[in-house]
């Protein structure tokens, strides 16, 4: 059976999980260099992912966008791109700004860094809140219908937001925040988009790098690593997810996979879950992450691994 899956009701079809191009952008990730993401970049598309995740704001001077050209322009035509507009750096501060003047610019752009004509799925990054989500949609809706992308998307909104999205512009995909512990969306965000056959690219799949098992207890954080902003990385929590993470790791062994294989392919067997964008800045974490496309968690697994999140109890986020 074929791996791929589509992107909402249109005929682009995607792996179920992506290269999230995030890392590779340096800004809150350390120890990135030019030649350990072009490398990466390189084995996403070599281990069998088709799929790119990148945004006008990865990199101060989209950074992200320039190494997925430089690094895969010879092939083009065997790429799903997706990157995103409405947010930009000004001063080394993130500016969100979703006007229509503004996003048709920044997809301009977008497309000039990746040196491309198209792009196969063109997000909205997120909302903001002095531009109504309907004029904002109004521009998508003319880029869409311009040809310059194949498919509309939107991250970071909440129900009323994809509603209101929706009935100005045709939404193939939505982008939320969802792993293993912090699964708000399938109250009301996920049930909407299997109803409206709504594709689910979920970020932070390993949550930034926690779900990979590889971080020491007693890790210290650089003072530049972004993580250390986030409670989930501290004190009780940390200790938690510790835990969890070491009864994983027993049932991850038994399996024959590493922790990152079976939380990636936990995410994607969940309904409505389309694909899983795994952000990575060395080549070796993704030709591990890309190993989930050839494997499936039996419906026996994916109950043991349930028991364990219920075990760990909801997560401060
Ligand atoms: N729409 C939005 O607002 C939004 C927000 C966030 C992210 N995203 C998208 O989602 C993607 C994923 O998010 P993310 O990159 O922040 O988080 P993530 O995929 O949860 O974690 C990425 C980090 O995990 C570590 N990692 C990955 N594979 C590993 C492996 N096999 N073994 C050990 N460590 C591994 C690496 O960190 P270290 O090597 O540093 O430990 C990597 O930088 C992004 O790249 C981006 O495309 C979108």
């Amino acid at each position: 059976m074929s791996p791929l899956r589509n992107i909402g009701n249109t005929k682009i079809q995607i792996t179920p999980i992506a290269m999230g191009c995030w890392p590779i952008s340096g800004v809150t990730s350390v120890e990135v260099t030019e030649q350990a993401s072009l490398a990466t970049l390189k084995a996403a598309f070599d281990s069998g992912i088709n799929f790119f995740d990148t945004a006008y704001c990865y990199g101060y001077e989209g950074e992200s966008e320039r190494l997925i050209a430089r690094a895969l322009g010879d092939k083009r035509d065997q790429l799903v791109i997706a990157t995103k507009g409405g947010i930009h750096w000004a001063d080394r501060k993130q500016v969100r700004d979703a006007s229509p003047a503004r996003i048709k610019q920044e997809c301009d752009e977008s497309l000039q860094r990746l040196n491309t004509d198209r792009v196969e799925l063109y997000y909205l990054h997120g909302p903001d809140p002095e531009i109504p989500v309907s004029e904002s949609a109004g521009a998508f809706k003319e880029l869409l219908d311009a040809g310059k992308i194949l498919s509309v998307g939107v991250s970071n909104f909440n129900l009323e937001q994809l509603q209101e999205f929706a009935a100005v512009c045709p939404i193939s995909a939505y982008q939320p925040r969802y792993n293993m512990l912090q699964r708000d969306i399938e109250a009301d965000r996920l049930p909407w988009c299997i109803e409206n056959q709504v594709s689910v690219m979920v970020y932070w799949p390993l949550m930034k790098g926690l779900l990979a098992g590889k971080l020491p207890r007693d890790h210290q954080f650089a003072p530049e690593d972004g993580r250390q902003k986030y409670p989930m990385f501290h004190g009780e929590e940390w200790n938690k997810n510790q835990d969890f993470l070491d009864e994983l790791r027993i049932l991850a062994e038994e399996w024959n996979h590493t922790i990152a294989q079976v939380v990636i392919r936990w995410t994607i067997q969940q309904t409505g879950i389309t694909c899983a964008l795994c952000g990575a800045k060395r080549p070796e974490q993704i030709k591990e992450n890309a190993e989930v496309i050839n494997f499936e968690l039996s419906p026996s697994q994916i109950e043991s691994i349930n028991r364990l999140i219920q075990q760990r109890g909801p997560i401060c986020s």
